[in-house]
């Protein structure tokens, strides 16, 4: 008896010393496994039940539960129903759209998102989901990348559309306004139509190639070179995707709250796609606000929301105020978020369970903080491993390229030191890749990675794992950085620099700024011989072509620009270097949006911006 007593207490602290994690471990392998096992029923099932069917189920079980909060309006799962069938009516009889043809949305954060998806779903159509700040080259390029035929997008963009409007009218594109009348010659009004047409729902032959392998989405990702990439998003993927909701414990209940840009992958694939799992409720916003965030949260009764860190750091940032845990918000999921935000957060906002997570949009590799470790965004098990057969692998920072053995074989990290991570390709892991270049493709695989003929993903990104198997996020590699949770291309920047008269040759990098997450934007700068250079042209040039995020912060003047043995921008001791006038002794500039120009960056400016005073 007594022995029995004495042992609890001891087998507890073997329990906490060898194996902590292990019933967490267990837990969520069973978890993902099951869930992992309905997509696999789902799609072998004839015909295959898909993220539309998902959605037809919650509209017969639950058809007056309310479905998008948006403003002052209510949607339930019947009414978007309703709608997507008018949408697929009118498309039908007002272009071209075939099964498997794909159709491009230049919209903001609001139901027509929403409804429209649905509505392509039903007649058997990818949707491409076009980022609303997009111009001009970029957006032609984005848009040609998907192939598409029809463009349907949002009247107040009028102007971004008619900029590119001679361009699709050339290539046969049809253009619709969401809206009642267009104001435009050769862009067309939906609404109007659709007010006529049917909402009876649409008959199943108009999608029945439709299997896991289609594309679904198109969804743009900046690569490593030039402009937005758009990722292929299969209807097996979108299905796996909302694995991420589920682990997390969204159930039908919870009113999701979802402040991210739909047209990125967390946004429509795991919040809306997440939704339409549970048959939960989700709040939009058209634009993200800090000052609004908690009184939407009261007023819509949300339960649940999705961040990035930098949602988060603004709204610690926020002047305190009386009723700042007066919410019953109980769940955020999201990723990039820093361990000192975290804490400040929830000591400001109540006890919220945060769930962080690592996905690229394409990638074949995910992480998930499932055990409550502050700054991890994972953790692998021998379980895990097994069926996600990810690896680290060591890679040179200056080449940009992974180290190889005299054997030309990669090899693995040690525990405690970043590496790149990489995702064996396999069945049940693919990668399928972008939509047009090929190029772009084969520059994401990695072969004879440890044996001749062996085929991975590379993610771009440098991950740490330690000892005890938690996963934390390190750096991402190449020319990408991220800056309010986009992901900036240098490239792309640095073609559009070099469009201005003075400018010889332009590197572009990301610096870190103390207190925020992500880099913001550097650019160092060769003047043509006998140029000077002039802050106000530049200014207006990256105004121009540039959306607010990807505009460089800085400018750095050289009298030449360093490039690697293998003759790429050298970007590694720029990135350290930084921005300090303290210690740089090149002319250095700053974006100031009040004189619209780039001015000499001062000490007392510099200042402002180190010590938090004044605002990026
Ligand atoms: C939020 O909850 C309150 C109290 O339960 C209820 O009166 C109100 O109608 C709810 N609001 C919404 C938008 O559901
Ligand atoms: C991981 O999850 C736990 C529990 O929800 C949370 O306390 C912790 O902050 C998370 N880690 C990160 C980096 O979000």
């Amino acid at each position: 008896m007594k022995a029995a007593v004495l042992s609890l207490p001891i087998l507890w602290l073997l329990r906490r010393i060898f194996l902590p994690y292990l019933w967490k471990d267990i837990d969520f392998f069973y978890r993902s496994t099951r869930y992992l096992k309905f997509v696999e029923n789902s799609l072998n099932s004839d015909p295959p039940f898909l993220m539309l069917d998902m959605f037809y189920q919650q509209v017969s079980s639950r058809p007056q539960k309310t479905f998008i909060f948006y403003q002052d309006e209510v949607y339930t799962y019947k009414d978007i129903d309703l709608k997507s069938n008018q949408l697929a009516w009118t498309l039908k009889q007002y272009t071209k759209l075939q099964e498997g043809d794909c159709a491009a949305v230049f919209l903001g954060n609001e139901p027509a998102f929403i409804w429209t998806w649905l509505g392509l779903a039903k007649i058997g159509c990818p949707m491409a989901c076009l980022n609303y700040n997009i111009r001009a080259k970029s957006f032609l390029h984005c848009f040609k990348s998907s192939g598409a035929k029809v463009l349907i997008a949002a009247p107040e963009l009028q102007d971004a559309v008619e900029e590119v409007l001679p361009a699709l009218v050339e290539d046969g594109v049809q253009v619709f306004y969401l809206s009642r009348e267009s104001p435009t010659i050769g862009v067309d009004s939906l609404l109007d139509k659709m007010d006529f047409a049917s909402d009876e729902s649409v008959p199943r032959s108009y999608r029945s190639q439709v299997n896991g392998q289609s594309s679904a989405l198109y969804i743009y990702t900046s690569g490593t070179t030039g402009l937005p990439k758009a990722a292929i998003i299969s209807q097996g993927r979108l299905l796996i995707s909302s694995s991420i909701s589920t682990l997390s414990g969204l159930t039908s209940e919870d009113v999701l709250y979802i402040p991210l840009p739909l047209y990125h992958s967390a946004g429509l694939m795991i919040g809306v796609r997440g939704c339409i799992q549970q048959g939960a409720s989700l709040v939009l916003r058209k634009k993200f606000s800090v000052s609004q965030f908690w009184d939407d949260c009261r007023k819509y009764n949300v339960t649940v929301f999705q961040y990035i860190g930098e949602l988060l750091r603004y709204l610690c940032n926020t002047p305190k105020k009386d009723n700042d845990k007066d919410h019953c918000v109980r769940l955020a999921i999201g990723n990039g978020l820093r361990a000192d935000v975290w804490k400040e957060f929830i000591q400001r906002f109540g006890d919220i369970n945060i769930y962080e997570f690592y996905a690229a949009t394409e990638g074949n590799a995910a992480f998930f903080n499932y055990t409550g470790k502050v700054g991890a965004i994972g953790r692998t098990s021998f379980l895990f491993k097994f069926f996600r057969p990810y690896q680290l692998i060591k890679f040179d920072v200056e080449k940009e390229e992974p180290v190889r053995d005299n054997a030309g074989h990669c090899m693995n990290t040690a525990n405690g030191e970043a590496g790149l991570l990489i995702g064996k390709i396999t069945e049940k892991t693919p990668f399928v890749g972008y939509a047009g270049d090929k190029s772009q493709t084969e520059k994401k695989l990695l072969i004879d990675v440890f044996q001749k003929g062996d085929l991975y993903f590379n993610s771009g990104d440098l991950l740490m794992e330690d000892k005890d198997g938690f996963i934390y996020f390190h750096d991402r590699v190449g020319d990408t950085f991220r800056w309010k949770g986009e992901n900036v291309a240098t490239t792309e920047v640095a073609d559009v620099i070099g469009m201005t008269d003075f400018v010889e040759e332009a590197n572009v990098y990301g610096v870190a700024v103390p207190f925020h997450e992500g880099r913001i934007g550097m650019v160092s700068i060769k003047l043509k011989e006998g140029k000077n250079f002039d802050g106000e042209k530049l200014y207006a040039k990256v105004v121009e072509y540039l959306p607010n995020y990807a505009r460089p912060h800085f400018v750095r003047l050289q009298d030449a620009i360093e490039v690697t043995g293998t003759f790429k921008q050298r970007k590694v001791g720029l990135v350290q270097d930084g921005f300090s006038p303290l210690t740089i002794k090149d002319p250095l500039y700053v974006l100031d949006e009040n004189e619209k120009c780039y001015k000499p960056l001062d000490l007392s400016t510099y200042n402002a911006l180190v010590d938090r005073k004044s605002k990026l």
